[in-house]
């Protein structure tokens, strides 16, 4: 599929089918997360794959936007393998990493019919109690994913952008 397309056709699926995605399609997701760029290649992306009621019901108490989605992927950095910029102290690439990371999963995700939002609205460390994640773990995104359900639609935001002018410039 063209690549401008598959951007443009994506958006953020908020209404899921029951029925998991099958281990193929979660495997093709997580291998685009894989061998997503990060800064020196080091790799710190730490990916939890929530498919249990238990395991979902938790994610739910700490997180209104799971859309009861029959996957959901919880994803971070490491803080003690990230890349850390000493030009510009205390900046951590872990959470620029772990947004590639995040982002071609998504992409992923849309090209095989796959929905999909990025979630944002959390409180990392409340996440990592209510699972039982490791302490360097810092909880960047979570990426409810599933079949889109027959009433899932583009929210009006979806299509709505801003013009070049106001975030391209020559100089
Ligand atoms: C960093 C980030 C955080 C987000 N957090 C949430 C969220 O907590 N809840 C939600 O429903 N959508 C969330 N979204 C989805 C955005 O609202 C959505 O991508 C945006 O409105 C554009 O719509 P589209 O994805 O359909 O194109 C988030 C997106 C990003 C990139």
């Amino acid at each position: 599929m063209d690549f401008l397309k598959l951007a443009k056709d994506r958006y953020s699926v908020r209404s899921f089918s029951p029925e998991p995605i099958t281990e193929k399609e979660l495997d093709l997701i997580l291998e685009a997360g894989r061998v997503a760029p990060t800064a020196r290649n080091f790799q710190p992306q730490r990916i939890f794959v929530a498919k249990s009621e238990e395991s979902r019901r938790k994610l739910a108490s700490v997180c209104k936007f799971t859309f009861d989605a029959p996957t959901v992927l919880v994803i971070g950095y490491d803080k003690e393998r990230s890349w850390k910029n000493k030009l510009m102290p205390p900046y951590d690439s872990g959470e620029t990493d772990a947004a590639i990371v995040t982002t071609h999963m998504m992409l992923m995700a849309a090209s095989l019919g796959i929905g999909s939002c990025w979630v944002g609205y959390f409180n990392s460390d409340d996440v990592k109690n209510a699972l039982g994640l490791p302490e360097n773990v810092i909880v960047t995104a979570l990426l409810p994913v599933g079949y889109p359900s027959d009433t899932a639609e583009p929210a009006a935001l979806h299509s709505q952008y801003r013009d070049k002018s106001e975030t391209i410039e020559n100089i």
